[in-house]
């Protein structure tokens, strides 16, 4: 049993509170290896943002739970080492059973998400309530977020089809049987690149899809009916249309790909909305540049070549998002 407090990590409780009062998100950055986490440290601490590291159960499965732990604690000194000691939370995303969050909470995870957002209502509160139980009865207080209302799309273990929104109704009597800390709801945004089809897009005289627009009415329902409680947005991918060109550029397809455009999320973030999620971004930032080294130097074999400017683009997204996006900046 190892808890989160000897790793130098902390939870979501105050960080979450300060950013809904004070109308900002903490970024949510999926990891798995150590240049996407050397980026997000870089980038959080010179932007001075508080951050939540987040990792899968595909994540953990790829990169081994004893080193992930490690990471985590690496990267809580890394921070301090480069001269600012930001909040870091280590982070389950989208934990599918009792079990796989008992043991992450085991194993030094400061919060976990339950997502029991596929099966019917009653079973979705009984079993995050059990997680909640579990998880605010350790020593050492660890946060819970919960899900109400599908996203569709594709990441690593979750996949679904088709989405159905939050229904507002269910809000209350959710929080209130569960006891969770925080509730990711589906507002229109979904995993993966493709967030809409196209015929659900409008599109510019260059081709480039236009999404719908958020359903700010279902998130305002919602906080008329919690006020101030903690809320989660999955699935916020901007999918920078410059990243995808690069790709394509150099020989990548990644064709009817569209994210959720950055004025949206800075409108989220400044309503209860404080805790975003951004996976697919970082993705495409290292794909760009990695892509683009192997093209233009195809004598290079040193990782470190091209891995390297891979991290440095990211540390520049993370940057971009704490300070244009999220309003995370300077909030540590
Ligand atoms: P994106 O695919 O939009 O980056 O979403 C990631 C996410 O929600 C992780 O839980």
């Amino acid at each position: 049993m190892v808890s989160y407090k000897e790793l130098g990590l902390v939870n979501t409780v105050e960080l979450v509170k300060k950013a809904v009062k004070g109308g900002y998100a903490i970024p949510a950055y999926n990891f798995n290896n150590m240049e996407q986490l050397q980026a997000i440290v870089q980038a959080c601490v010179e932007t001075k943002s508080p951050v939540i590291l987040q990792v899968s159960a595909g994540a953990r499965k790829y990169a081994n739970q004893t080193m992930l732990r490690y990471m985590a604690q690496g990267a809580v000194e890394y921070a301090k080492e480069l001269g600012f000691n930001v909040p870091i939370v280590l982070h389950l995303d989208h934990g599918d059973s009792f079990e796989l969050c008992k043991n992450c909470i085991e194993t030094g995870f400061s919060s976990v998400m339950i997502d029991g957002s596929s099966l019917p209502y009653e079973e979705n509160v009984a079993l995050t309530k059990k997680v909640v139980e579990f998880a605010h009865s350790q020593k050492d207080y660890v946060t819970v977020e919960g899900e109400l209302g599908v996203l569709a799309g594709v990441e690593d273990d979750v996949s679904a089809e088709h989405s159905h929104y939050t229904q507002p109704q269910e809000v209350q009597d959710f929080v209130k049987k569960t006891g969770v800390d925080s509730l990711a709801i589906s507002i229109g945004t979904s995993h993966g690149r493709m967030k809409f089809k196209p015929e659900q897009c409008t599109k510019t005289a260059d081709g480039v899809l236009i999404p719908p627009p958020l359903r700010f009415d279902i998130l305002e329902e919602i906080e008329k009916r919690l006020p101030g409680f903690p809320i989660v947005l999955h699935g916020s991918s901007s999918v920078p249309i410059e990243y995808v060109k690069i790709i394509e550029k150099f020989g990548g397809k990644l064709s009817d790909s569209v994210g959720i455009p950055e004025e949206q999320l800075r409108k989220a973030a400044k309503s209860a909305v404080c805790k975003i999620n951004i996976d697919s971004d970082g993705r495409l930032a290292m794909t760009a540049m990695i892509r683009k080294v192997f093209s233009e130097k195809p004598d290079e074999f040193d990782p470190r070549k091209y891995l390297g400017p891979a991290r440095d683009e990211l540390k520049k997204l993370y940057m971009h998002k704490n300070l244009e996006v999220l309003g995370s900046a300077g909030k540590a």
